[in-house]
């Protein structure tokens, strides 16, 4: 018998216990092992839920769990940041395996996490925590073994892939469709995470420090979201023949790294442009391998579920790769270098800021008083900062990089 701990019963949570039921004896048959939800820790235990548990199964008092010298792999899926670092690294010392869905808490605490895991001996997984649903985690440890990974892009989240599909394909308003996302359980608790980009750049993070075995901290990443997307945009963006996905890039250039996350246009023939709804995408490349592209669904309670089983099966059977999987590279933050056109749109725009913007531009139209321009080939961090030098207000613009493939 194998005994967890889980660490919340929201969406992926309810998941777990879904598939843990369902598939009960195919995983006695691979791992020879039943394997028991112990204690659940939630926050209110009076919360009324679609799934029906014992009660006594439920706990607020995580104490319970950690002392419970039973339970031996903690899975953490509450979406709390520094109260689930605290409880990981207690697991961690403990020598209890830790597995998790928690990007926000993987990418901050990343490092310390492994290290802590690695000194113990125990395993830190955290495969859900990218793709939702894909395997692209495991994948991209074995290729480092054999390769050199020279970039890693994506559409990394799903809540806005969902957004942007439903507004460019049906027409979709901004609010509703954010709404509906949040119904599915796409969205986190606070979807500002997921519309302002940080969830995509936390995903970023986590891969580019794995695929380039250096550190790539939260703050090496260029941001621009989507959360000031009109319907104004997506239909100037449908007449270029295109579509709009926020996409996570990092690449090594030189001695250095650039990252960036951003709204990119793409022409429909783009792969990429073919990923919608909540599916997410994510590849690499390496020099032996070359490109390699993973696509699923990015959001959503079974297949995330189903990625988190999939590393606590690894721990049971002993398959997950041991000790540190980061590297100690130094690489130069090259960001300035990044270069590209860009459609910029401006609300309630005067002839000052259009004088300005003209100055950068190759085409400019004035529709009543929204402005947009598609950019020369500028410098990203120069953009930026003339952005910001004009004092428009952050709700009255927005940006993307065009790609002309
Ligand atoms: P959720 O539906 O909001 O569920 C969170 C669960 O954690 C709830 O059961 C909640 O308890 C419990 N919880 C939250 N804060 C707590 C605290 N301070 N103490 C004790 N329990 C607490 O979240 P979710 O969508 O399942 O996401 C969980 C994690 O997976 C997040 O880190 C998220 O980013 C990640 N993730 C989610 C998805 C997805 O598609 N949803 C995909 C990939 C990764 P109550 O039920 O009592 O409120
Ligand atoms: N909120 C996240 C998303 C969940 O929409 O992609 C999966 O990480």
């Amino acid at each position: 018998m194998k005994n967890i701990g889980l660490l919340g019963l929201g969406t992926v949570g309810s998941g777990i216990i879904e598939i843990l039921e369902i598939r009960k004896e195919e995983i006695k048959n691979l791992t020879g092992h039943d394997i028991r939800i112990k204690k659940v820790l939630v926050r209110d235990l009076n919360k009324k839920r679609d799934i029906i548990l014992e009660p006594d199964l439920l706990t607020t008092n995580y104490d319970e769990i950690l002392s419970d010298e039973e339970i031996d792999i903690i899975v953490e899926v509450t979406g709390d940041l520094e109260m689930s670092y605290k409880y990981i690294s207690d697991a961690l010392t403990r020598r209890k395996h830790v597995v998790t869905a928690n990007k926000a808490v993987v990418s901050k605490y990343f490092e310390k996490l492994l290290s802590l895991a690695a000194d113990n001996n125990v395993a830190f997984l955290y495969e859900a925590s990218v793709g939702g649903g894909i395997p692209v985690l495991k994948p991209l440890k074995e290729a480092l073994f054999l390769n050199e990974i020279t970039e890693v892009q994506g559409i990394l989240n799903g809540t806005c892939n969902y957004i942007l599909t439903r507004m460019i394909d049906e027409g979709r308003n901004y609010e509703d469709v954010l709404r509906n996302a949040q119904e599915l359980g796409y969205a986190e608790v606070d979807p500002t995470a997921d519309i302002e980009g940080h969830d995509t750049l936390r995903k970023l993070r986590i891969l580019a420090t794995l695929a380039f075995q250096g550190q790539i901290r939260e703050e090496d990443i260029l941001l621009n979201g989507i959360s000031t997307i009109t319907s104004y945009d997506i239909d100037y963006i449908k007449n270029m023949n295109s579509t709009v996905k926020l996409i996570g890039e990092a690449k090594i250039v030189e001695d250095g790294f650039t990252a960036v996350v951003q709204p990119t246009i793409i022409k429909n023939s783009n792969y990429f442009a073919n990923v919608n709804m909540a599916y997410n995408s994510v590849a690499f490349k390496g020099n032996n391998v070359g490109e390699l592209k993973f696509y699923g669904a990015g959001a959503g309670k079974l297949p995330t579920a189903n990625a988190v089983l999939s590393d606590v099966l690894d721990i049971i059977m002993g398959t997950y790769r041991k000790g540190n999987p980061l590297g100690q590279r130094v690489l130069k933050n090259l960001n300035s270098k990044i270069r590209g056109k860009y459609y910029l749109r401006v609300s309630d725009c005067n002839a000052e800021i259009i004088r300005t913007l003209k100055r950068i531009a190759e085409i400019t139209m004035s529709v009543g008083s929204i402005t947009t321009i598609i950019t020369e080939e500028v410098q990203l961090t120069g953009l930026g900062r003339l952005i910001d030098d004009l004092n428009i207000g952050n709700d009255r613009y927005f940006f993307a990089r065009i790609l002309n493939y």
